[in-house]
């Protein structure tokens, strides 16, 4: 039985790092606000020459030292963003040049903060059917640069940054044994205009700003997220008891909080990153991955469940054992 398996993480931020105190010069906001409703303390801001692409090379390189995969053994890339540094070529294309690849496969794939879970669903699906053997999944976003920083009630949200994992092949006849598990996607189009960009190539001919509606937002992602997560765990038979960690799409400590009550599961088994990154959509489940492998929580053999939910809307999780 083939199965995909993680075999490095790696992440990378923007230099800035920019404080609640240090945007509520900018804009009508207060760090109290910021922290009692979404638990955010910092972000980080793209400056001059950091790019999606450049942030999403930087985590490769990491997790492929972590994996001690060299670079020219990679046979497919696939990066999920909604903020790629062209409209075309696709940014993993130019993650690709960067990391000096020769040939491989490359693609972007658009699913906003669900991204990661669609690409890994994606690169899963090829490596079980022997298309590929060794991927780099990316997810990585340059959100600051799609904010309205004059509507406080999203420009607070979000910040710049990009996480990816090495995914190999490898054949186990134990079912006990490492890698996915299961993966669970969805997405509900009627949603739309819950949480969107208000320009597009095809449309406005412009880039656009970030809306949302987050109410609505929230209380959809936790009825989501809660149900999507049953889903993948009993898919893999599993109980929410077996689980070890959960690392979640990082919007809101009260939709962590709230999602992880649901399903019955101790606080101290979520990952969480938002105080320090806040939403980086894409990019924020393979970066909070890559912060609990290094600091030692999250060990091989365990069970992991990846989970996000997003512009679409967009939701997924994925089982796996680690
Ligand atoms: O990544 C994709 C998924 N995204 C999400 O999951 C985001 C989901 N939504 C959320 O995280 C929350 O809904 C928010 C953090 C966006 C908002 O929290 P909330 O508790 O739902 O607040 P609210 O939108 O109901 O706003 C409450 C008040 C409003 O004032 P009034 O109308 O009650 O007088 C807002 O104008 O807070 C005000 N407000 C702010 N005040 C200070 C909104 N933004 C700010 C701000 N600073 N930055």
């Amino acid at each position: 039985m083939i199965r995909s398996v993680i075999t490095g993480t790696g992440s990378a931020l923007p230099v800035r790092r920019v404080s609640n105190a240090q945007l509520a010069e900018q804009v009508d906001t207060s760090d109290e606000w910021i922290v009692e409703r979404t638990g955010i303390r910092f972000r980080h801001i793209a400056g001059e020459g950091e790019t999606t692409a450049t942030l999403a090379a930087d985590a490769c390189r990491a997790a492929l030292a972590a994996a001690g995969v060299d670079a020219q053994d990679i046979d497919l890339i696939v990066l999920a963003t909604a903020t790629p540094d062209q409209t075309f070529p696709a940014s993993a294309t130019k993650v690709q040049a960067m990391l000096g690849i020769d040939d491989c496969v490359a693609f972007d794939v658009a699913a906003v903060c669900s991204g990661f879970l669609y690409a890994v669903q994606v690169v899963d699906s090829m490596i079980r059917s022997g298309v590929a053997k060794r991927a780099l999944v990316i997810g990585a976003e340059t959100f600051s640069r799609i904010l309205d920083w004059e509507d406080r009630t999203t420009c607070v949200l979000f910040g710049d940054g990009a996480g990816a994992i090495v995914l190999e092949a490898q054949d186990t006849a134990d079912e006990g044994g490492r890698g996915i598990l299961t993966t669970k996607l969805h997405a509900d189009g009627r949603h739309n205009q819950l949480l969107y960009v208000d320009g597009g190539v095809s449309t406005t001919g412009t880039v656009g700003k970030l809306r949302m509606k987050g109410r609505e937002v929230f209380r959809h992602a936790v009825t989501n997220l809660a149900a999507v997560m049953t889903e993948s765990l009993a898919m893999a038979g599993l109980s929410a008891d077996q689980v070890d960690w959960v690392v979640p799409h990082q919007a809101n400590a009260r939709i962590l909080d709230a999602t992880a009550r649901k399903l019955g599961l101790a606080p101290e088994r979520v990952v969480v990153t938002v105080d320090q990154h806040a939403n980086t959509s894409a990019a924020s489940v393979p970066l909070a991955l890559d912060v609990a492998v290094r600091d030692g929580r999250i060990q091989q053999g365990q069970i992991v469940v990846l989970e996000a939910m997003g512009g679409g809307f967009t939701w997924g999780a994925a089982v796996i054992r680690f």
